[in-house]
């Protein structure tokens, strides 16, 4: 368990990290199948599949530390609903990556690290130019999870940024700045 007034480099660098990495690669997913830009699923796969690595050394040290405590006394109704929040999202930021190869891998298209195949595209011998699933109902069940995982993530974000934001502008506690590296006076 960290100390009150600061959090250790570690998590506040993995907090970030993946934070971005969720961030962008949410922008990128619900453009790219919106606008159907296929150039740009390899770059969201590959990006997704290093952020799982960050994501799991970040479930670690939650594991090893447990969430911060609040930087002062709270209503413990409020405390326990900032656990679930926290709690919540570190479970999506793992399922997202999950979901997705899931769905790209038993779909049959198939992901990789840049080039290098983690699980290979499958043509359809008797649909030339088509893709054969491994297995159609993993599929469904990966990109349906994908689609309403990402919007419950944004949800969740969006109530995150305004939890911090009030911290910050009405509480005017440390909050924020204990997340952003910054010492107390
Ligand atoms: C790590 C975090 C990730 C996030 C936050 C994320 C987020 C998203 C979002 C929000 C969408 C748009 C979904 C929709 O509107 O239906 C999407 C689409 C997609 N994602 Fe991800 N994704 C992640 C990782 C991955 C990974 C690791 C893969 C595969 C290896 C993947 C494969 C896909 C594919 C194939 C689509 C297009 C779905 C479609 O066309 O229906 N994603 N992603
Ligand atoms: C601009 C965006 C963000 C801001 C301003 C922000 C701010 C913060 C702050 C101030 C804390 C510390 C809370 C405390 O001390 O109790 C925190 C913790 C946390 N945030 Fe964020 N956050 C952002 C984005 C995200 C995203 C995108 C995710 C996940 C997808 C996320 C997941 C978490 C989690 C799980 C914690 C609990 C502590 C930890 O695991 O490090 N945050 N965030």
């Amino acid at each position: 368990m960290a100390d009150q007034d600061t959090l250790p480099p570690s998590s506040r660098l993995l907090h970030w990290l993946v934070a971005l990495f969720m961030l962008g690669l949410a922008g990128v997913g619900l453009y790219m199948s919106r606008s159907e830009s296929w150039a740009l699923y390899p770059w969201h796969k590959s990006l997704g599949v290093i952020a799982l690595l960050f994501i799991a050394l970040r479930l670690v040290q939650r594991l090893r530390l447990g969430l911060p405590e609040p930087v002062q006394p709270t209503s413990p109704a409020l405390h326990r609903a900032a656990r679930w929040a926290h709690g919540a999202l570190l479970a999506l930021t793992l399922l997202m990556p999950l979901s997705g190869m899931l769905f790209s891998g038993a779909s049959g298209h198939g992901f990789g690290l840049f080039g290098l195949s983690l699980v290979p595209h499958q043509d359809d011998p008797a649909r030339p130019g088509e893709v054969l699933p491994y297995n159609a109902t993993l599929a469904e069940l990966g990109q349906q999870a994908h689609h309403w995982l990402g919007y419950l993530l944004l949800a969740l974000v969006a109530l995150h940024v305004g939890a911090a934001l009030k911290h910050h502008f009405i509480d005017r506690d440390r909050t924020l700045l204990r997340m952003l590296g910054r010492q107390a006076d």
